[in-house]
């Protein structure tokens, strides 16, 4: 018999309390506490699902040394930026969560490795038809005989059908519109999800079968739901990208089986999304026309080199209060590496409106983009270019000193590669430098004075 029972949880962090309260105690957040309806099982429903054969023994204690390693043989996806995003392809028995803002791609991501991939794959969407999904498969070209595709919500009956099908890989599109029947509460809620995603953890686990669980993404950027399912899953992909432009960034957030560096980098075409695999030369302007405000930055995304311009506009403020505004940079960052130039070189930011604009729509968390910012700032302001065929890499601390970079040799080769013929970065990182050796002019700086007077002087 069960017995119901109510609670008031958080749907920002999923706490718990006895009654209804304004603010959450544990994440100080407002208005998040729900009341949900959950089902609770007695004990003695437990001890019959025993009987039934239904629940596996209790596990004991066994010696690490008594544990076999085994040779654990990965799924390799047709799609070599997901594979090494994974760490390698995937992993039996993984729970992998993917989330994204709407309309980004998350959907014709997994569609294509379920079609692509030489597996049974069964695929659940609780969105779309079949007959969507169908125009969706002819759109991105890949056929491959053996995806299944099931619309249904119902978390029991999803299972039951993976369990007559044994597919080699499940995708679910999404965790939020699936339910469990035996919790009174709607899809997407919290409750829901978290027992939908219990429910999928452990039947990933019992039979080897890996699942990736699409999610959706609520406004400030994190994964819809209780945090607690980030917890719940073994792999954490984010999907993200600019829906303007045809860049895709796929990063790992969590990995229990790889690194968390990696990232994929997709460009969505009208036939679905196709991976890039030198991504430094889509990311640099085309035009010929040399143009003050740009600079172009060494960075390494995951454990990826490549150059990407910046662009910075400086102007004389029209209204009041001058603006600030950054697509693809930290506006505070920005801030802060104009109040250094203002203070160490005594430029009069100001009076002045500043826009900044990351290439190709793409989120830059790599430091050493700091030095090209500068650049294309002082640039602007000035109104002189920098040489096209000159580029950036370093961080800018507070007291304006250029700081060290890590693997400052990467981006020199690819910058070579490109055919740069002058590469900024900080004297910090190298003790005697051979600059003959990388087949391009490498320049040391140490503060912010020196890039304005090597370069512009
Ligand atoms: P979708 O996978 O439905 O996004 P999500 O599941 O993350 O919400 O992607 C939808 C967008 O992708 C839509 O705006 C159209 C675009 N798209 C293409 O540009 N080319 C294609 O081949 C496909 C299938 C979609
Ligand atoms: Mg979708």
């Amino acid at each position: 018999m069960s017995t119901v029972k109510k609670i008031y949880a958080c749907t920002s962090c999923g706490a718990r309390q006895s009654k209804w309260v304004g603010k959450c105690p544990a994440c100080n957040e407002w208005n998040t506490i729900h009341e949900e309806i959950v089902v609770k099982e007695s004990p003695r429903e437990e001890r019959q699902k025993i009987v039934r054969g239904q629940k596996r023994e209790d596990p004991k204690p066994t010696p690490l040394a008594h544990i076999k390693s085994g040779d654990i043989q990965r799924l390799i996806t047709p799609d070599d930026e997901l594979n090494r995003v994974l760490g390698g392809g995937i992993v039996p028995g993984a729970l992998v969560l993917i989330g994204g803002q709407p309309g980004i791609g998350k959907s014709t991501l997994m569609l294509q490795i379920a079609l692509g991939v030489k597996a049974r794959v069964l695929y659940v969407s609780g969105e779309e038809s079949e007959e969507q999904i169908k125009m969706r498969a002819d759109r991105v070209g890949t056929q491959q005989s053996d995806c299944f595709i099931l619309t249904e919500t119902n978390t029991n009956k999803i299972l039951t059908h993976a369990q007559h099908l044994v597919p080699d890989m499940i995708v679910i599109d999404s965790i939020q519109t699936l339910a469990a029947p035996h919790i009174d509460a709607t899809p997407g809620s919290i409750s829901q999800v978290r027992e939908c995603a219990g429910e999928l953890q452990r039947f990933a686990k019992e039979t080897n079968i890996p699942i990736f669980i699409i999610g959706h993404i609520t406004k400030d950027g994190s994964i819809a739901g209780p945090k607690l399912l980030e917890h719940i899953v073994d792999t954490v992909l984010q999907f993200e990208g600019d829906q303007n432009y045809t860049y895709r960034i796929l990063r790992t957030l969590k990995n229990r089986f790889g690194s968390t560096d990696e990232i994929g980098i997709y460009a969505m075409t009208s036939t679905g999304l196709q991976g890039v695999s030198n991504p430094s030369e889509l990311l640099l302007s085309q035009t010929e026309e040399l143009l003050s405000g740009s600079a172009i930055c060494a960075m390494i995304e995951g454990m990826r080199p490549m150059l990407i311009e910046t662009q910075a506009l400086v102007s004389k403020a029209v209204y009041g209060t001058p603006q600030r505004s950054a697509t693809g940079f930290d506006l505070r960052r920005l801030g802060m590496l104009l109040a250094v130039l203002e203070k160490r070189c005594g430029f009069a930011f100001g009076q002045n409106d500043v826009f900044l604009n990351i290439a190709g729509g793409i989120r830059v968390e790599d430091p050493a983009i700091d030095l090209a910012i500068i650049s294309a700032l002082i640039s602007s302001l000035e109104d002189v270019s920098i040489p096209k065929d000159t580029c950036f890499a370093g961080e800018v601390g507070l007291s304006g000193e250029i700081r060290a970079v890590n693997r400052v040799e990467q981006r020199i080769h690819e910058a070579a590669r490109l055919g740069f013929k002058e590469i900024f970065v900080s004297k910090y990182n190298f003790k005697n430098l051979n600059s003959d050796k990388y087949g391009i002019r490498v320049r040391t700086i140490g503060k912010v004075e020196d890039l304005y007077y090597g370069l512009f002087k």
